[in-house]
C-alpha cells in the first residue's frame, strides 16, 4: 500500500505537533488502549499500568516518536521500522490483531487533541500510514 503526494503531505502535516507532545499524546493512546481494549494489558504486565505512570508516558512517548521517525521515511518505512520489526515479531510476539486496535485509539487521540488540523482528509491519510507501519511491523511473523 503506497501513499499518494497529498497524503504523504497529509501524514507529515500532524509530525510537528507530534514531537512536541509526544509522551504526552502517546501516554493518552495507551490509556485508552487499555481501557477500551482491557486485552491489550495482558502485553504489559510489567508496566505500571496506573493512569499517567512513568511507565505509561515514556513508553507512549517512544511510540509517538517511532510514529515520527516513520513519517519522515515514508520512501523506506520497511528500513526504518526494520528494528521494530524484528522486535514485535521475534521478541514480543504481539498478536497481529492489536495494531488495528492500536491504530485506532492513535486516531481518536490526534482528532481529540487537533480537531482544527485533523481533517476527515488527514485522518484518511493517517489511517493508510497505520495501517501501513502495522503491515511492515507484523510483516515478519513466522
Ligand atoms: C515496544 C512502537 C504496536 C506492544 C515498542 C517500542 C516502540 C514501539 C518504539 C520500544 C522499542 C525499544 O525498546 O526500543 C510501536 C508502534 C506500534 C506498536 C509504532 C504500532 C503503530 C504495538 C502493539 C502492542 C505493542 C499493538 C501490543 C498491544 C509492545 C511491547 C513493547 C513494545 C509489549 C515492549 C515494552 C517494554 O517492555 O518496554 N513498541 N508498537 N506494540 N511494544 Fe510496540
Amino acid at each position: 500500500m503506497s501513499l499518494s503526494a497529498s497524503e504523504k503531505a497529509a501524514v507529515l502535516s500532524m509530525v510537528g505537533k507530534i514531537a512536541s507532545q509526544a509522551s504526552d499524546l502517546g501516554a493518552e493512546a495507551l490509556t485508552r488502549l487499555f481501557l477500551s481494549f482491557p486485552q491489550t494489558k495482558t502485553y504489559f504486565t510489567h508496566f505500571d499500568l496506573t493512569s499517567g505512570s512513568a511507565d505509561i508516558q515514556t513508553h507512549g512517548g517512544k511510540i509517538m516518536n517511532a510514529l515520527a521517525g516513520a513519517a519522515n521515511h515514508l520512501d523506506n518505512l520497511a528500513g526504518n521500522l526494520s528494528f521494530l520489526s524484528d522486535l514485535h515479531a521475534y521478541n514480543l510476539r504481539v498478536d497481529p490483531g492489536n495494531f488495528a486496535l492500536l491504530s485506532h485509539v492513535l486516531q481518536v487521540v490526534l482528532a481529540s487533541n487537533f480537531p482544527g488540523d485533523f481533517t476527515p482528509e488527514v485522518q484518511a491519510a493517517w489511517d493508510k500510514f497505520l495501517t501501513t507501519v502495522s503491515t511492515v511491523l507484523t510483516s515478519k511473523y513466522r
